[in-house]
């Protein structure tokens, strides 16, 4: 019987708090996709050890544990595929130049040879461990070589690779460094699905410069088959959701962190920002939009309060230092100049929230302000939707730069990088009356429902499985 094998960068494993599972994203959503017909997840332990082999072509070692329905595969990385290829090419020049933050790239061009040659040390494992009626599904900007060192190795299994982030338009392409051969090796893939109809537009049109051999086949607004030399690739967008039913079920039990309890105070509205300590989450314009905020509305001084729980990441990398140096020093300064006796106005935390416990924050805080410069799609946003009390909901305030807003048009989209944009969505957002919170709701809550994890999954493994094997 045919199995699906997923491989991403980062495994959930079970009984391992980490700071993904606390802000949304890939790797809960991954678990969520693999809950319900199960399979094998392979991907890194978060270790970094000394004892694997600096060579190029090392075969780490992967151990095998089973939860429920998942088999997880997992490996540590040495000290140098940690540097060179998850630091260096996927993070300080994927990651960066992907969200058009070229500026931020600071990678060495020996970083690529590792990044393929870990790419083709998963292929490798893949090959150990599919069986041919398997179907793979890599995921993101980790992994833009797998398919191709696969069908090197000669499997012939259907893979498709789904991208979590944005797809930059063409000027980053050559921010990227060997970003044509990473196109080219995208191609090797069976579908590739997006985040927004937007990605799957730049990917065409990004294909369609770097690779100019390459030949559309059929294009619609929403499918485009392209064939390069004897094989044949679908690109479409497969916007990523979330278990409303679940999140909504979890919502309604009782938070019990009380080191979140304590922050909460029954006359005082609370914004909540949860994410990633990421260049990329807008959290430093938050911050500074909602000092301008109390200065040009001093009637919520006391009133409200922005609690902000982000969670430090990739701190090997300078510029997440930086990050942090700098939100901590405006979180200071902020405070210093607006609190009173009673009232701090930022209440600023790094431990990581359970998933448990977070869904039932997300009900008891009014806002929720996701600003994010620019996000693949942001599952907070959802999840904060799922998780509200129908009859009391909060309200959304969400960056038009998340992939999430395309759908979510009726949250209060904002402008991230402009001040007067976000400072009057937070003045939107504090006075709506509850029947314009609860329509708004209603209109986000359909959405939320009709676009979800198993529509996105369902639809994306439809697709692989009808794909052409034309190799
Ligand atoms: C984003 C990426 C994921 C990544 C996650 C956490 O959501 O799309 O691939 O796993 O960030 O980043 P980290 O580097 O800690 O795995």
């Amino acid at each position: 019987m045919s199995k699906l094998i997923v491989l991403s960068n980062r495994v959930n494993l079970p009984n391992k708090q980490s700071p993904k599972a606390v802000a949304g994203g890939l790797a809960v959503a991954l678990q969520e996709a693999l809950a319900k017909d199960g399979g094998i997840w392979v991907g890194w332990n978060g270790q970094v050890v000394t004892n694997i082999s600096d060579m190029p072509d090392t075969v780490n070692q992967f151990a095998t544990e089973q939860h429920d329905k998942v088999t997880y595969v997992t490996t540590a990385f040495s000290p140098m595929q940690y540097e060179k290829y998850y630091c260096g090419y996927a993070n300080n020049r994927l990651w960066a130049g992907m969200h058009d933050r070229t500026d931020l790239i600071v990678s060495s061009s020996e970083d690529f040879s590792v990044y393929q040659a870990v790419n083709r040390m998963f292929a490798k494992q893949l090959q150990q461990i599919a069986q041919p009626d398997d179907m793979i599904w890599i995921q993101d900007y980790h992994f833009f070589a797998v398919a191709r060192h696969c069908r090197d190795l000669g499997m012939k299994q259907r893979i498709g690779f789904f991208l979590h982030i944005p797809f930059p338009q063409l000027w980053v392409w050559d921010f990227l460094t060997y970003g044509q051969t990473l196109i080219n090796q995208l191609l090797d893939y069976d579908v590739v699905g997006l985040q927004t109809q937007q990605d799957a537009q730049n990917c065409v049109a990004v294909i369609e410069k770097l690779l100019p051999h390459a030949i559309q086949i059929t294009q619609t607004n929403a499918r485009t088959l392209i064939a390069h030399g004897n094989h044949i690739t679908l690109i479409q967008a497969y916007p990523i959701g979330i278990n409303p039913v679940y999140i909504h079920k979890l919502a309604s039990q009782p938070l019990s962190d009380q080191a979140v309890l304590k922050n909460l105070t029954s006359t005082i509205t609370t914004i909540l920002a949860v994410e990633r300590l990421d260049y990329t989450k807008g959290i430093p314009e938050r911050l500074q939009a909602f000092a301008a905020f109390l200065r040009r509305y001093p009637q919520y001084l006391e009133r409200i309060q922005l609690y902000q729980i982000a969670c430090p990441s990739r701190l090997d990398i300078q510029t997440y230092q930086q990050l942090r140096q700098q939100v901590h020093t405006l979180v200071e300064q902020i405070n210093s100049q607006f609190a009173t006796a009673n009232w701090q106005p930022i209440i600023y935390q790094e431990d990581p929230v359970s998933h448990d416990n977070l869904m039932p924050l997300f009900r008891q805080c009014q806002i929720c302000w996701v600003n994010s410069l620019k996000d693949g799609m942001n599952l907070v946003a959802k999840e904060y939707i799922a998780a509200q009390d129908e009859q009391n909901a909060g309200i959304l305030i969400l960056s038009k730069n998340a992939g999430a807003a395309h759908q979510l048009q009726q949250a209060i989209l904002v402008d991230p990088t402009n001040n007067d944009s976000m400072i009057e969505g937070l003045y939107q957002a504090l006075t709506m009356t509850k029947q314009q919170r609860e329509q708004r709701h209603q209109s986000l809550l359909k959405s939320i429902y009709e676009t979800n994890i198993d529509t996105w999954r369902a639809h994306f493994l439809a697709d692989l499985t009808h794909m052409d094997k034309t190799k």
